[in-house]
């Protein structure tokens, strides 16, 4: 008898990679303290016991941990990726053969993409855990039938919890979602060291130039355009940066770093990444006015940043040059590499943030996760925030986890705090 496309349990790339994927998972769990102290944790208590929860977040070593966390704490869990070009094929095998209903492969289609959505939804979850919102969109969109089951969710991005903000106030978000992008041991760190870092690395395995003395444009000096920002500083770079808002521009100028407009950026830069969340940040006459030898990325959730339908209607041939380095040759001569086919160059080309990083966002998940559980049902539909004191938590615990120590105030120094019987 054939197996329908609802009664799949998983489809990857190749099974055969699950013991290179368990080995990546075994080094991330050994940077990723928090979730691990988590997991032993809850793995007594299995407060997720009964939960089916349905995720869309990229397949990398770091979510494999979070995955398997989920699971020490009782919940049945159906995953897919939330981009096409994102998944590490060997984690992906690695958690089919666990019995994660896993559903994500390198460079998946449009259609394999929701295909794949579609078929974690089968498993008709009771909560949901997004990066990017496409899970929550396909839901609404296309699955409402799915509402009645499900508690509530959880969004990581910036550029998602926009988006679902925007739909709680049109009162179109039918149920519950925590903003996890919001709490500041995800944001502070995640978004500025997390992307920092790995954006940089994406960009020097997929091109291997030197940074030092190069022209870097980041277009947006949000968290991550700072992030990459400072990291391209530290190579040596000359970094410049444009903005649409005038405090993150000014704030940019006063940390040294070179504002313009992108039209004046074009001219100038050698290595350029998109930041912004925003579409059509580089287009046609900006790559008309890019030097020679010009190297452009993105780094922002979606890959409409870069108009690359623009490049191609002035682009006169094109070749691989390396993985995730395609050069384009322009009628006006001059050659422009657009790395990871305009896609996350961090995912797409390197391993995404580092684990040491990712333990606190999805440190952030879990508990989002946890807190849906226990009293989901008295959310109303609309975004929701983390009680600010997991933030104290997940810190602490970090801190523990590399040994430095924290002073704590006196008696007499938190009554000062309130004192407004004494000024000077
Ligand atoms: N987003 C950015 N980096 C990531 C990683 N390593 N794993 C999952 N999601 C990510």
């Amino acid at each position: 008898m054939s197996t329908t496309a609802e009664e799949l349990t998983y489809k990857v790339a190749d099974l055969s990679l699950a013991d290179e994927g368990r080995l990546l998972i075994d080094w991330a769990e050994s940077r990723m303290p928090v979730l691990m102290q988590l997991r032993e944790k809850f793995a007594k208590t299995q407060p997720l016991k009964g939960q089916r929860i349905t995720g869309c977040l990229h397949v990398t070593k770091e979510t494999a941990v979070l995955i398997r966390t989920l699971v020490a704490a009782g919940a049945e869990v159906a995953w897919s990726g939330c981009n096409p070009l994102s998944t590490h094929d060997s984690v992906a095998a690695a958690l089919a053969e666990e019995g994660i209903r896993m559903f994500a492969w390198y460079g998946q289609s449009t259609e394999d993409f929701y295909w794949s959505i579609d078929r974690t939804l089968d498993f008709k979850p009771t909560l949901t855990l997004d990066d990017g919102a496409d899970l929550i969109f396909r839901v609404h969109f296309e699955h409402p039938h799915l509402f009645d089951g499900i508690i509530g969710g959880s969004e990581e991005t910036t550029t998602g919890v926009h988006r679902l903000r925007a739909m709680a106030a049109d009162g179109k978000l039918m149920y519950p979602v925590i903003a996890v992008n919001d709490a500041e041991t995800k944001w502070d760190f995640d978004n500025v060291y997390g992307t920092g870092q790995s954006s940089l690395d994406g960009i020097l395995r997929a091109t291997s130039v030197l940074l030092a003395g190069k022209n870097f444009v980041t277009a947006g000096y949000g968290h991550c355009g700072k992030g990459c920002a400072m990291r391209a500083k530290g190579m040596g770079a000359n970094v410049i940066t444009t903005e649409v808002k005038a405090t993150a521009a000014l704030k940019a100028t006063l940390e040294g770093v070179r504002v313009m407009t992108m039209d004046e950026a074009a001219k100038v830069g050698d290595v350029f990444i998109t930041t912004t969340g925003m579409k059509d940040v580089i287009v046609k006459r900006h790559f008309e006015s890019m030097k020679d030898g010009a190297i452009v990325c993105n780094t922002g959730h979606y890959d409409c940043e870069l108009n690359l339908a623009d490049l191609n209607s002035i682009t006169k041939s094109k070749r691989e040059m390396r993985a995730n380095c395609v050069e384009y040759t322009l009628h006006n001569g001059n050659r422009i590499y657009v790395l990871a086919e305009g896609r996350l160059v961090n995912l797409a080309a390197a391993e995404g943030h580092p684990s040491e990083v990712m333990d606190m966002s999805f440190a952030n998940q879990f508990q989002a996760m946890m807190m849906l559980a226990d009293r989901g049902k008295d959310l109303g539909n609309g975004v929701h925030e983390l009680p600010e004191e997991l933030d104290q938590e997940i810190a602490k615990i970090k801190m523990d986890s590399m040994g430095l120590g924290l002073d704590v105030l006196t008696p007499e120094q938190i009554a000062y705090a309130t004192d407004y019987s004494q000024g000077t």
